[in-house]
Formats: structure tokens, sequence, C-alpha cells
């Protein structure tokens, strides 16, 4: 069996379980390797997206694709990599594990995004996983939520989880067809996710935005290199936006690795810090409700 892990991680946690996803999965005799597409250049600015990402699944029994909750919804980004795999004509065979970390407020609707768009390309959505994870944007709180997480403790699910799926493989038994949905959310989470957080529109008029203050720029280029959309490039005034680049994300990549307060959000953290709190104590227009935080849900 073949597998390939497709990761989209702006701030590394879905890079995190990508990682122990493929190594136990290497370990059970699954050949697998990860393609991180963030900061990927050759990805980002691939004049033939559809067909780079389509060479890397090619030939895969099995399709891992991860990526980060943001607005309650799975990443767009993410959507953007899923909507370009090529449908599979009838007779041909793929399974896929969609899995999504998530800052420990809402997983919102994402894996249940993941599985749509996979199944709708006739691929065969066996499983997927939730991952309780540090929430990159609240790195300035007085408490980082869920800090350095995910670790160890995803270990055992995941080894299960390749365990189980080597088992219905060796038995034939792993599912031609799944029925239902990984939607484990109620169905006021539905609608709020997509009515009130419409992820395009939170990331235009409601996230925090990110200004330059080149007096304070050492041209040291970390906000070049680390940005997961390529958005800047160095120039001899020192990083500026890429003509036609993608639209910043917000993940606050740049921002908290510039020592020099060169790239700074301009938000209110204490109002931030205010509302994520409500929401993690179960009383935000989405409450924090997921018990168990991180876990696997498997068809069979
Ligand atoms: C703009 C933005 C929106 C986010 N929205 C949510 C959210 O709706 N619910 C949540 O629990 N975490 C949210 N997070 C936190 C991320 O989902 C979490 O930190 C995730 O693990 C990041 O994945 P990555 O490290 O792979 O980028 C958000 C983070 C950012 C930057």
């Amino acid at each position: 069996m073949k597998a390939i892990v497709i990761i989209f991680s702006p701030s590394g946690n879905t890079l995190k379980v990508g990682k122990v996803i493929t190594e136990y999965s290497n370990l059970q005799g699954i050949d697998t390797q990860i393609a991180d597409l963030t900061r990927n250049k050759d990805y980002l600015f691939s004049l033939n997206r559809k067909e780079y990402i389509n060479k890397l699944i090619k030939d895969k029994d099995l399709l891992f694709i991860g990526g980060p909750v943001y607005a309650h919804h799975l990443h767009y980004n993410v959507k953007e990599i899923i909507k370009q795999f090529e449908k599979l004509k009838n007779g041909n065979k793929q399974y896929a594990i969609p899995f999504v970390t998530y800052g420990g407020i809402n997983s919102g609707i994402a894996l249940h995004e993941a599985e749509k768009l996979l199944k709708k390309q006739n691929r065969t959505v066996i499983a997927g996983l939730k991952i309780s994870a540090e929430h990159c944007l609240t790195k300035k709180f007085k408490t980082v939520f869920n800090e350095n997480l995910p670790g160890n403790e995803i270990l055992p699910m995941i080894d299960e989880l390749i365990k189980t799926i080597v088992d219905l493989k060796n038995n034939n038994s792993l599912p031609n067809k799944t029925i239902g949905f990984l939607n484990y959310q109620k169905l006021s989470v539905l609608l709020k996710a997509n009515i009130i957080f419409r992820e395009k529109f939170w990331q235009k008029h409601m996230y925090p935005k990110i200004k330059f203050n080149y007096s304070n720029c050492n041209n040291c280029g970390k906000c070049v290199k680390l940005c997961p959309v390529q958005r800047y490039e160095m120039t001899e005034n020192g990083p500026a936006v890429r003509k036609n680049a993608k639209d910043c994300i917000h993940c606050g990549k740049c921002v908290f690795s510039c020592k020099k307060e060169a790239l700074i959000f301009i938000a209110d953290w204490q109002k931030w810090e205010k509302m994520f709190e409500k929401a993690a104590s179960g009383q935000g227009l989405l409450p924090s409700n997921e018990f168990p935080r991180s876990k696997v849900f498997l068809y069979n």
C-alpha cells in the first residue's frame, strides 16, 4: 500500500501531526511520503498547480490531507488543494483520511468540509482526525491556548488508527463506500459557521491586520522566508509584498518571528483575549464543546 500525507500548516501544528502519521504509517509497512505545501515555492508559484498536485497523489492508495481550522472552517488553502485533485473515474479507488488541528476553541465544520470535497471526487473517506493544538494567534495572550500541543498524547491514537487500517487492508475489509458524514457537530454549529463565520469575510474584515514598520527592519528576511503563502519578497528597500501575491491569512508567523517589531498586528489583544476566553469557557457565539478534544473518527 502506498500513501502520501499532504500538509498545509502555517504555524507547524498540522505538520507535527503529519510527521507522526508518516512515521507510524511507514513503521506499519505502508510506503508513505510527506508533501508539505506550506511555503513550498514549487507549488505556490507553479503555473500548473493542478498538475503539481496530481503528480503527488498519482499511484497512491491512501491520501492523508491535513490543515488547520480557521474561523471554524477548513482553511481555504487546504480546500484549494483538495479541489485540484482529479476526480476518480469509475473503477479507480483511492482512500482518503482528512485531519485538522484546531486551537482548542472549536474545530467547527472543517472535517466535514474536507470529507464532502473528497467524496465529491469519488474518493473513499475511511476516517478523519481532529487534533487539539496550540492556538497560533494566542502567542501574545497571558495564557497561550493549548501551549505546545500537540505532543506525545497523540501517539497512541495515531498508532491505533494506522494499525486498524493495516488490519482492515489485510482482511480485505476496507470499505468500498462510506455512508454518513464526519459531522459530529450540532446543527447550530454548522449554521453559525456558515452564516456568521464566513472565512473570507473574517479574513478581510475581522482578523488583526499586519503593518510594516520599516524603520525597525534590519532586513533579516525571516518574514520573507516564513510566510506560509510566500507573500513577501526581499527588495533593495527591504521586504515587500509581491505583485499578485496570495492574500495574507493572518496566521501571525511573520509578526511573531520578527524580533525587531518591524511587523506588527494592529489589534486590540485584550479584546481578542476576552473573546477567545469566553468561547473556550463555553459562552461564546460558537462555544467550545468538544470532548474529547482530540479524536479519531473511523468508518467501519
Ligand atoms: C486566523 C486564524 C483563525 C483561527 N480560527 C480558529 C477557530 O475557529 N477555532 C480554533 O479552535 N482555532 C482556530 N485557530 C487556531 C488554529 O486552528 C490552530 O492554531 C492550528 O493548530 C494551526 O495549525 P498550523 O499550526 O498547522 O498552522 C485559528 C488561527 C488563526 C491564525
